[in-house]
Order: C-alpha cells, then sequence, then structure tokens
C-alpha cells in the first residue's frame, strides 16, 4: 500500500517532508492544508491537492497519513482531528504543549486504531549514532558523565518560536530532540531526577537558554546545555567515561576519542600559575596520550519514512512509540517544574 501523505501546515518544515519523505519507495506526498492560502496555493501549483479547509482534506481518501507540521500549539487538535477522521498521523515535534494533549492524542488513535508517531528525525543524527555507538562499545569504561550541548551565537528566537501561546521556548524547540536522543539510547526508565535552570536572554517571552543536570539509575548524569547567545562555543558532546574521553565538536564526525597508554610515563612538568604551581593539573606529556579517530557509523534519515511505511503496511514495529513520546513529555515537564521551582524533581 504504501505512504499517501497529505500535509497540514505547508510552512518550513511541511516543505522539508515534500522533498525528503519521497525519497523513500512506495511514498509519495498527494495533499496539502493550511490556514495560509498562499501555501494551499502553492501547493496546487507543484501538484498536489491543495484544500482551503481541513474538513476538505480530512475527507481525501487517496491519503492514509497525516503530517501535522503547524506551529506547536495546535498539534493536539489537528492530529485528533485527522485521527477521527481515520488516518494515520505523524505530529512535528514537540508532540503537544502538555503531558493531557500526549495522553489525548495516544487516546485519540487507539480509539480509531491508527498509527500515531512523532517526527523525532535526530535519533538519526550522525554525531548522535557514533556517541551510541561507543557508549555501547564499552569502549569509554564506565561513563560517569554524558554532556550534550548546542551553542549558538545569534540570540533571540525567531517567529512562533519566540511566542509562549504558539509553544515556543528552547525546551520544546530542541530540547525535546535532545532529551528523545538520551533516553532512546539509555533506556526509558534510566532518569532519576531531574534540576533545570532557564533564562530568557535575549527572546523575552520564552526560555532561549537552559541548562539541565539528569542524574541517572545508574550513577551517571547528564548535562544538557542549550543557548542561543553563547559566544564560544563548546563541543557539541562530551562522554566521560573511566577509560576514555569522546569529544564531538558538531553534528558530523568531527572529533575522537582521547585516553591514556598506560605503558608509557613522562615526566610530570607542573603548571605555574601566578599564585603557584600544579601537578594534579599538568598536561599529560604527548607520548601518553592516544587519540582515535570516531567511527563512521551510518546515519539514514530514510529509515524513519521505511520504518513508517512498513509499520503502516503491518509489516514493522514503529521506531518512534507513543509511548517513548510520552516519557520524553514527562522529563520536559519536570524540567518546567523544576525551573519554575528551583527544585530537583524526582522522576
Ligand atoms: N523535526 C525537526 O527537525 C523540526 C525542525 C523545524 C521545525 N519543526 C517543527 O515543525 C513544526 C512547524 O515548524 P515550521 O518551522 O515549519 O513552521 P512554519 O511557521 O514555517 O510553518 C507552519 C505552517 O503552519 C501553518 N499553520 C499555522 N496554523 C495552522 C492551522 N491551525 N492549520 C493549518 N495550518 C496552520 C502556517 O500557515 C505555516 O504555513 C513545529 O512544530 C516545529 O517545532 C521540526
Amino acid at each position: 500500500m504504501g505512504i499517501r501523505l497529505g500535509i497540514i501546515g505547508f510552512g518550513y518544515m511541511g516543505h522539508w517532508h515534500l522533498k525528503n519523505a519521497p525519497r523513500v519507495e512506495n511514498v509519495k506526498v498527494v495533499a496539502a492544508y493550511d490556514i495560509d492560502k498562499t501555501k494551499v496555493e502553492e501547493a496546487r501549483s507543484i501538484g498536489l491537492r491543495g484544500y482551503d479547509t481541513l474538513e476538505e482534506f480530512l475527507k481525501d481518501e487517496e491519503v492514509n497519513l497525516v503530517l501535522v507540521a503547524t506551529p506547536n500549539d495546535v498539534h493536539c487538535e489537528l492530529a485528533c482531528a485527522a485521527m477521527n477522521a481515520g488516518k494515520n498521523v505523524i505530529s512535528e515535534k514537540p508532540v503537544a504543549m502538555s503531558l493531557a494533549e500526549v495522553d489525548k492524542m495516544i487516546r485519540t488513535s487507539e480509539e480509531n486504531h491508527v498509527l500515531f508517531t512523532v517526527h523525532q528525525n535526530r535519533r538519526w543524527d550522525k554525531d548522535y549514532r557514533i556517541v551510541r555507538e561507543v557508549i555501547e562499545s564499552g569502549e569509554l569504561g564506565r561513563i560517569y558523565s554524558i554532556q550534550s550541548r548546542l551553542h549558538g551565537a545569534r540570540g533571540a528566537m525567531f517567529g512562533w518560536r519566540a511566542e509562549p501561546e504558539h509553544g515556543g521556548g528552547m525546551i520544546y524547540d530542541w530540547g525535546v530532540h535532545f532529551i528523545d536522543q538520551i533516553l532512546w539510547m539509555l533506556g526509558y526508565d534510566s532518569v532519576k531526577s531531574v534540576f533545570c535552570k532557564t533564562e530568557k536572554v535575549k527572546t523575552p517571552e520564552v526560555e532561549d537558554y537552559f541548562y539541565l543536570l539528569m542524574d541517572l539509575k545508574n550513577g551517571a548524569h547528564v548535562q544538557m546545555e542549550i543557548g542561543t547567545w553563547v559566544l564560544k562555543q563548546l563541543p557539541r558532546w562530551m562522554v566521560l567515561g573511566d577509560k576514555g574521553t569522546l569529544y564531538i565538536n558538531d553534528f558530523t564526525r568531527n572529533g575522537g576519542i582521547i585516553s591514556v597508554d598506560e605503558t608509557v610515563e613522562e615526566e610530570v612538568i607542573p603548571v605555574m600559575t601566578t599564585s603557584g604551581p600544579t601537578r594534579t593539573f599538568a598536561p599529560r606529556g604527548k607520548k601518553e596520550i592516544v587519540e582515535k579517530e570516531l567511527p563512521d557509523t551510518p546515519a539514514d534519515l530514510t529509515e524513519y519514512y521505511a520504518n513508517l511505511r512498513d509499520a503502516i503496511d503491518g509489516k514493522a514495529e514503529l521506531i518512534v512509540k507513543p509511548c517513548q513520546v510520552r516519557r520524553v513529555f514527562e522529563v520536559l515537564e519536570a524540567m518546567f517544574k523544576s525551573a519554575e521551582t528551583g527544585e530537583q524533581i524526582k522522576m
């Protein structure tokens, strides 16, 4: 059967899916609906069936999967309307604006026996796939700290992302991706507690910076920091283990794994600071340090659409499952609560 996709919200991401979904065999975009008439006209001009109303769009019998790619505040109502019309649904991230909305969406999919998933595409980021592979290999030894960061320098968030009523803010915009990455890698039951600080540095009404400290049940912790106004950027990832350190600078394979050759011993040359010497923080000698290239882990986003097609055809289990999305949302809600109360939230 394959996918005959209808897009609600023919903006930036709508166009992105238009380009990327058909890269997979038997996936076609056939229709679009938007509240902006110029977007509907544009859809018609490129051969799609463009609809001026949601009701007409949902009556399109060829559409068997609806993508909701609107601002966040209307994901729930549009996804539920589509599911109540018998359509399978992908919602863009963040799936909704509250855990109650997520539960309503999951209930609606179950009641209508339709598939429901979320576009958690950052599970297919190259940097993330490498981190996952290296952590799973055990090469770093006992991992005590995982640091996932994104530092930008552009300041204020733009458009509806700066507006709370549309679900703006950095926790919903990028936090949701990075929490999803951590939970998919470490397990949905891995988090013990959450402590979060937020700042509105350049965006007056929503947080454009957050710092998150997540204690894990295995004794390790995750530090996550995302900000749009950090003018000296630190690596995207640092993973600290008792056998080695992994770093990745950006969204690519640009990084390495550093370990120490214990068979080589060089003289410790203390570092002199203005107020005294330190041996503990003297750098390692060049011969002691071993730096290895990162593995070239494959990362192919077409797997996302192929999985959806096969799940709709009853041939595969969904990769992005509603119960996973729900757990991510529990963590997001704990982050908001912690930021508001200044307290650590137990999970
Ligand atoms: N997964 C990712 O990597 C990623 C990247 C960017 C954005 N997103 C998500 O995609 C969604 C859309 O973001 P965008 O950047 O494309 O926004 P956008 O502003 O470019 O596009 C949104 C479109 O939705 C339309 N719209 C608004 N309200 C509507 C309604 N009630 N019914 C129908 N259409 C409506 C607008 O007219 C616009 O064309 C957001 O949820 C965002 O968080 C995801």
